[in-house]
């Protein structure tokens, strides 16, 4: 009865995701939904998971099949750790790979090793909105660097951690200075690390070229600044594949997160992070205490269904996919936008597209006027760690297909214009 709960002060800093929000508007029947970052459920491939959950119960003796329900290693199924060790383009020893809940975890595990309440913690303009709230229970103070069409804008990064051009005083020697002062007293702390996503990134659709990649991670270098690469998305390219992970180019300052959830299915929950030794523990520790291990049925199967090259035939079906409703998505903006100031990029993979509405409109006001009219979206300003960019909105191009795309982005515009 009337029992005082009092909640911590991270609670606080919890808040109900807009796109979970969002997303229950969107559960209005007949509505076109572009605002979840939903794999389109036609590239799931049941008939695999079917005979591979055989396999995994009957296929393998009786004692394996019990093995597949019983608990098991944080670090995750061995067999499953080597096969991400040798897909990833540089040298991995398999002790290095944490098979994670879904890179979500990942981000999880990362702010509670590497965040300190008041730690700088810099993400792009715009970023993950999860990375956002995975972190924020941590306390930090989360900066944007500035970015543009092509990711990190790396001089930017410099001057905003006064080690640019004009400051000869590097990174390095503040953090020395400043190493047991108080990072919210003390602005000028070193940031914990940089989380950055250079493919298709969530939630603009752009990419990082290789000169920028290498400028970054040549800057982090100079500056002793972590970087943490997220990589949902790398494999769904539409045309070629994108350059270097910045973690091949230095793996020791980098933990690069990676996902099983947009080329098999998300529903299993499955990802994992490469870590240098000298932070891997630790977040080994923090897997323990966060889940015992990831599901250890699920870590079978999937073993069991990409063993034998599988995903060397799957994920072209779904590039293809997505490629042919990404088009249909830029063609249907071509045509409903014309005359609107309406701007939009072109991604080269993923799952997303970024718009920008015409001067003076807020997409989040837009939004109801699109619901009206049977089409929802995100609202960018979601996505930013400070100054949002109100005019911004996300469109995701794969949840529906071709027809609705064109049906969904009439919608659009006819809300666009009602509101213009
Ligand atoms: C950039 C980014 N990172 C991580 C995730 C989480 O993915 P997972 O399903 O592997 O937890 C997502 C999901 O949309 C994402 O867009």
């Amino acid at each position: 009865m009337n029992t005082p709960w009092t909640l911590a002060q991270r609670a606080e800093r919890m808040n109900p995701s807009v796109i979970r929000e969002i997303l229950k508007v969107t559960e209005k029947p007949g509505i076109i939904s572009f605002a979840g970052g939903l794999p389109s459920t036609e590239t799931f491939p049941v008939d695999a998971f079917a005979k591979a959950c055989e396999q995994v119960l009957h296929g393998h003796g009786l004692e394996s099949g019990r093995a597949s329900l019983q608990y098991a290693a944080s670090e995750g199924f061995a067999p499953l750790r080597e096969w991400v060790a040798a897909s990833l383009p540089w040298a991995v020893d398999p002790a290095q790979v944490l098979i994670t809940t879904g890179s979500q975890q990942g981000l999880d595990l990362v702010g509670k090793v590497l965040i300190d309440a008041g730690s700088r913690v810099l993400v792009e303009t715009p970023t993950y909105l999860g990375a956002l709230q995975a972190f924020s229970p941590m306390e930090p103070v989360i900066e944007g660097v500035a970015s543009d069409a092509g990711g990190v804008d790396v001089a930017a990064l410099l001057e905003q951690l006064g080690a640019g051009a004009d400051h000869p005083e590097s990174l390095e020697r503040r953090r020395l200075l400043t190493l047991d002062l108080d990072p919210v007293a003390n602005p000028q702390a070193a940031p914990r690390f940089l989380y950055v996503l250079p493919n298709f990134q969530n939630p603009t659709g752009r990419s990082m070229d290789l000169p920028r990649r290498q400028a970054l991670v040549a800057a982090a270098a100079r500056l002793g600044l972590p970087l943490v690469e997220d990589n949902p998305y790398g494999d769904l390219w539409f045309d070629q594949p994108p350059p270097t992970p910045l973690t091949a180019l230095n793996p020791d300052g980098c933990i690069y997160l990676g996902s099983f959830s947009k080329i098999l299915a998300p529903g299993l929950r499955l990802g994992f992070l490469v870590a240098p030794p000298s932070v891997y523990p630790k977040l080994l520790q923090a897997k323990q205490a966060a889940d015992l291990h990831s599901p250890s049925f699920n870590q079978r199967v999937v073993a069991e269904v990409i063993k034998d090259g599988f995903l060397d035939r799957h994920i072209p079906t779904i590039r293809a996919l997505y490629k042919r409703q990404c088009h249909a998505m830029l063609d249907a903006l071509k045509t409903e936008m014309a005359g609107l100031d309406v701007q939009w990029n072109e991604p080269d993979g993923g799952m997303f597209l970024w718009v920008r509405l015409p001067e003076g409109m807020s997409a989040i006001e837009l939004l109801p006027k699109a619901v009206e009219q049977n089409v929802a979206f995100v609202p960018g300003s979601a996505f930013y760690a400070d100054h949002a960019d109100p005019r911004t909105l996300r469109l995701s191009f794969v949840t529906a297909n071709v027809e609705q795309i064109r049906t969904g982005i009439a919608a659009l515009a006819r809300a666009i214009r009602s509101s213009h």
